[in-house]
C-alpha cells in the first residue's frame, strides 16, 4: 500500500497504522526481554512505560478518530466496508488498553513488576493478534484508489483537521505522544508527515522544549 503524501494512492490510515503496528512490535519485544533480564536501569524503565503510554493514547485516539470523525463520511462513499465488525473490534482492543493502563502502574513497583510485565506481555500478545487483521480490513477497505477518489478532497481536509485537533485536544501528554508518532516512522516518512505539522512544534518544541521529557524514550524509537 502506497503510504507517501507524493504518491498517486496516498492513504493517511496506512500512516498512523504503521506507527502503531511498530509500537505494539517494539513494546512487545521489550517486555520479553525485561521479563527475562529485568530493566538495565531506572531511565530505561521510565522511557518504556512512558513509551507504551504512549502507544495507548495514539491507538485510543486513532479508535476515536474513526468512529466519530473518518467512518462517519466513509460510509457514505463505501457502505459495504464491515463497519460493525470494526467498531466491536476497537471495543474489545479498548479493553486490553485499559488492561494496560492498569498494569502500567504495577511497574512502579517492586514487589508488582515481574507480575506486570506478565500481564503486559499477554495484553500485548492479544492486542497485536487482534490488530493485524483489523488493520489489513481497513487499508483493504480504505486505502482503495476508488475510495479516495470518490471522497471530495474538501471532505478529506475536514476529516484531517477534525483528527488533528482532537489529538491535540485530547492528549495531555503531547509532549510525548507526538515524538512517539513522528519518531516510529521511518526518516524521510516522518519529513513528508511533518510537512503538514507546524514549524514551531517540529522545529522547536519537540527538539528543545520537550527534548527531556521524551529522551527516555529515545531506546525504542527510530533515530
Ligand atoms: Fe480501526
Ligand atoms: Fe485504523
Amino acid at each position: 500500500m502506497s503510504n507517501s503524501p507524493l504518491d498517486p494512492v496516498y492513504c493517511e490510515l496506512n500512516t498512523i497504522h504503521k506507527v502503531i503496528t511498530r509500537g505494539i512490535r517494539v513494546s512487545l519485544e521489550n517486555v520479553k526481554k525485561y521479563r527475562t533480564i529485568g530493566f538495565p536501569n531506572p531511565r530505561t524503565k521510565k522511557g518504556f512505560i512512558d513509551y507504551v503510554r504512549s502507544l495507548i493514547l495514539t491507538l485510543d485516539n486513532h479508535h476515536y478518530s474513526e468512529d466519530d470523525i473518518a467512518f462517519p463520511v466513509y460510509q457514505k462513499y463505501a457502505p459495504e466496508a464491515p463497519y460493525q465488525l470494526l467498531a466491536t473490534e476497537h471495543h474489545n482492543m479498548l479493553s486490553i488498553l485499559n488492561e494496560m493502563k492498569a498494569v502500567l502502574g504495577h511497574l512502579d513497583n517492586p514487589a508488582t513488576e515481574a507480575g506486570g510485565l506478565d500481564s503486559l506481555q499477554s495484553s500485548l500478545s492479544a492486542l497485536e493478534e487482534l490488530w493485524n487483521p483489523h488493520i489489513n480490513c481497513e487499508e483493504g477497505h480504505f486505502c482503495a484508489h476508488s475510495l479516495l477518489k470518490s471522497i471530495p478532497e474538501k471532505e478529506q481536509v475536514q476529516i484531517g483537521k477534525k483528527i488533528s485537533a482532537h489529538a491535540i485536544k485530547n492528549s495531555k501528554l503531547l509532549s510525548l505522544s507526538l515524538p512517539f508518532l513522528l519518531y516510529n516512522l521511518p526518516v524521510e516518512e516522518r519529513a513528508l508527515f511533518s510537512q503538514g505539522i507546524p514549524k514551531l512544534v517540529t522545529g522547536f518544541l519537540v527538539p528543545v522544549v520537550w527534548r527531556r521529557k521524551w529522551m527516555p524514550m529515545k531506546p525504542f524509537l527510530i533515530h
